[in-house]
């Protein structure tokens, strides 16, 4: 197992998410049972799956969907409002094929005044050859607000530990075959502080003490095997 790989419990499917909230749930939801293809703004503070989300919404949205049909910009690669047209503005006309295309623009709040500009003509367009835009970002207050106008606009918040339970038991049980209670559970998340990223993390650092305990555990049994064999 890699253990500094964040992204190894990354979720697969719409089951694998942590919602903070009802109202989070149901608009993703209404993505993944084909009630919505509207662009979407997802802001909150970091590492509560506003990335994840994004990169899922794809697959939700077109279960067969082509991953050529995606790409991911982050937007601190803009500096200047040109680089926004030539790598996004200039390709969104080309887009009239019928297929659907996603552009997700993570950390939106880099553009600059121009760029948020030009993001919302570029927007316009982008309705007219079926895109569908997911931007991300911490810093709502930096977005234009004619771009937060064309989209559903979702606020995605901390969880608390009772939010992750089902999740934290999965992951463990399908790493250790343990199926821990609530409580055991509680008490390896409860130090993550709402946020999706540490709670990954906390449960890495269980799996890997129980790990290292484990191997503790065994090596001198594997010591005696050895010299029984030499
Ligand atoms: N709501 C969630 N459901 C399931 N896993 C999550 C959730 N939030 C975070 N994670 C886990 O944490 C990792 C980091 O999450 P992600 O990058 O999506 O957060 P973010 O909100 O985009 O953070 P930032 O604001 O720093 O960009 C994910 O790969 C996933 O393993
Ligand atoms: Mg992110």
């Amino acid at each position: 197992m890699n253990l500094k790989s964040s992204e190894k419990y990354a979720p697969a499917a719409f089951e694998d998410l942590v919602f903070p909230s009802p109202t989070v749930e149901r608009t993703i939801r209404d993505y993944k049972d084909g009630h919505t293809t509207e662009n979407l703004l997802l802001y909150g503070p970091p590492g509560t799956g506003k990335s994840t989300i994004a990169r899922l919404i794809p697959a939700l949205v077109e279960p067969n969907y082509c991953p050529g049909d995606v790409t991911v910009y982050h937007c601190g690669i803009f500096r200047k409002v040109e680089e926004l047209q030539n790598k996004i503005g200039k390709q969104i006309p080309l887009y009239a094929n019928g297929d659907r295309r996603y552009l997700i623009l993570e950390e939106v709040d880099n553009l600059n005044v121009h760029a948020m500009q030009m993001l919302k003509s570029i927007m316009d367009i982008g309705q007219k050859v079926d895109a569908l835009f997911v931007l991300t970002t911490n810093e709502v207050d930096n977005v234009s607000k004619p771009v937060i106008d064309r989209c559903e606009k979702v606020y995605v918040g901390l969880t608390s530990p009772e939010h992750w339970l089902s999740r934290a038991r999965s992951i463990i049980q399908q790493e250790t075959g343990n199926l821990l209670s609530d409580d055991q559970l509680l008490q390896i998340i409860s130090t993550a502080k709402g946020s999706g990223r540490q709670t990954v993390k906390a449960i890495q650092k269980y799996l890997a003490r129980r790990a290292r305990h484990q191997v503790a555990q065994i090596s001198p049994a594997s010591a005696r095997q050895k010299e029984d064999v030499v």
